[in-house]
């Protein structure tokens, strides 16, 4: 997409189509005004013949509006209230889905809706992720026969108003990491493997300034890594942990930001065999670490002037003969046992070995990891909220803010020591399992021992990764806008 600055009249601009609001009671917005008159009260005359009722993010597509330049004008309701973020991206979703079949350029006068709470530059990223958001299709493997041509889609926006450059290149930025944690995330199992995620990685490394190394199966069990080759050793592909470092501070000494994802690329649950009701779906347990890809791409674009360490473990879990069984008893790279309960709570034991590393070897400032871990998680959060479990109360607020800030929200669930005796263990020093109660916080529980002090947070993105069944089935790409707004931040 490319993005122009404009401060051309509504009813001047040159455009394929011009996006203006209405609220509830018909009140115009100063742009719609002028096409209003322009127009010899065109836009009135729709309301009043109840066309639109100026709802929140209703919208009517007008074409040949006489007396503008522009090809065609997008009304789109604003409701009643003062916007809350909420509203506001419903309405930018609007216009990006209303638009998204027209070819050539996209004027958008929004600037009025702006206010303290959510400024200027706030529309003007969110318009660039919405649009990309609309704009986004899954291709990969689907045969040329099955394609009806290239659609038209739009290929500008001019921001009308002053001069938002950066917030636009902020959201193209972040809109390019969600279309490519989607992309990754959509891909099926058998294309999109440990290796194929360390080839991505690769692949941006040699487009960019990012450091990457890839760590074998072979190397990690030798390292003493129990826990993620317990995991890997099940399936005949073979597991890889990615590391990608992106070195923007200005002193290379400067302690790095760590984002770790999770990056099971199926899950069958092993031997603890998951039910084959949609476990299609469970290529989606990789979306841990396609954030990380797609966060680490958007970094690329801004080159902010911070040190950030993307890392990714990775591996299939799959009943095997050589697979892990419950009641085995594995040493972590960290040196604690785990007895393995069950082999479905494996992202765990991948993780664990990922923190170990990860923290010994680059003594970062901060860790975060991001896993489609439980699906308590997403029983008590649904696909609204990520869940959020940190005992450390500045990471704590760093994340929510990025999170409203960006819409890509999350919610505090408990990570307190009364639940971390529910993983004891009669035979290792730690169960992988917690019992019934309280899923998602058993699994951040686990996780909590293996963080060396090290400030951290975990992202559970089990009910926010991925939108299952139906039309809407796919990845969301989600949560690179909050990393990105979190990174960016520091
Ligand atoms: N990848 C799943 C979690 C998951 C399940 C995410 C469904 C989204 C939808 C994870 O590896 C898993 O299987 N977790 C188990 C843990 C349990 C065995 C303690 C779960 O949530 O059932
Ligand atoms: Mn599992
Ligand atoms: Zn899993």
């Amino acid at each position: 997409m490319n993005y122009q600055i404009s401060t051309d009249s509504a009813a001047e601009v040159q455009a394929s189509c011009i996006v203006v609001t209405i609220d509830q009671s018909g009140k115009l917005s100063d742009s719609a005004a002028a096409i209003d008159s322009a127009s010899q009260g065109y836009l009135q005359a729709r309301f009043a013949a109840g066309d639109i009722q100026g709802k929140t993010a209703q919208t009517l597509l007008l074409p040949a509006v006489a007396g503008i330049k522009a090809g065609r004008v997008l009304l789109v309701g604003t409701g009643k209230e003062t916007l809350t973020a909420t509203a506001a991206v419903k309405i930018l979703n609007a216009i990006a889905t209303a638009t998204a079949g027209i070819k050539g350029s996209i004027a958008l006068a929004l600037e009025t809706l702006s206010s303290n709470a959510l400024p200027g530059a706030w529309w003007a990223e969110q318009t660039a992720l919405a649009f990309g958001n609309a704009l986004y299709r899954y291709t990969a493997t689907k045969s040329k026969q099955d394609d009806n041509g290239e659609p038209a889609q739009p290929d500008t926006l001019i921001w009308l108003g002053s001069d938002q450059s950066a917030a636009l290149a902020k959201g193209e930025a972040i809109a390019q990491g969600v279309s490519y944690a989607k992309h990754l995330g959509n891909l099926p199992p058998n294309i999109c493997t440990p290796s194929y995620l360390a080839s991505e990685a690769q692949k941006l490394a040699a487009n960019g300034a990012l450091d990457v190394t890839i760590l074998d199966e072979e190397e990690l069990e030798k390292m003493g890594a129990g826990a993620f080759v317990s995991v890997a050793k099940g399936s005949s592909q073979p597991g890889k942990m990615i590391v990608m470092k992106y070195n923007g501070a200005a002193d290379n000494n400067t302690a790095a930001h760590m984002i770790l994802g999770k990056g099971i690329t199926f899950d069958t649950g092993g031997i603890s065999l998951k039910p084959g009701l949609n476990m299609d779906e469970m290529k989606y347990d990789m979306c841990g670490a396609a954030s990380v890809l797609g966060t680490m791409k958007a970094l690329l674009a801004l080159k902010p002037a911070i040190n950030v360490i993307g890392m990714i473990t990775s591996a299939e879990n799959m009943p095997a003969g050589h697979a892990s069984k419950p009641g085995d008893v594995v040493t972590t790279l960290s040196g604690k046992t785990v007895e393995i309960l069950n082999t479905d709570a494996e992202g765990r034991l991948v993780l664990c070995d990922a923190m170990t590393y990860g923290i010994n070897t680059f003594k970062p400032a901060s860790l975060v990891d991001i896993a489609t871990l439980t699906g308590a998680c997403m029983a008590a959060l649904g696909r609204v909220n990520s869940g959020l479990f940190t005992t450390d109360e500045t990471l704590a607020g760093e994340l929510q803010q990025a999170a409203s800030y960006s819409g890509d929200k999350v919610w505090r669930l408990p990570l307190e020591d009364d639940y971390q005796e529910l993983l004891d263990s009669n035979f290792a020093d730690i169960a992988n399992i917690g019992g019934p109660l309280a899923g998602a916080t058993t699994a951040a529980c686990f996780l909590s021992r293996f963080t060396e002090g090290t400030p951290w947070a975990h992202l559970d993105i089990a009910g926010t990764a991925w939108n299952s069944g139906g039309k809407t089935k796919g990845a969301t790409g989600r949560p690179v806008p909050l990393l990105v707004n979190y990174l960016l931040a520091k």
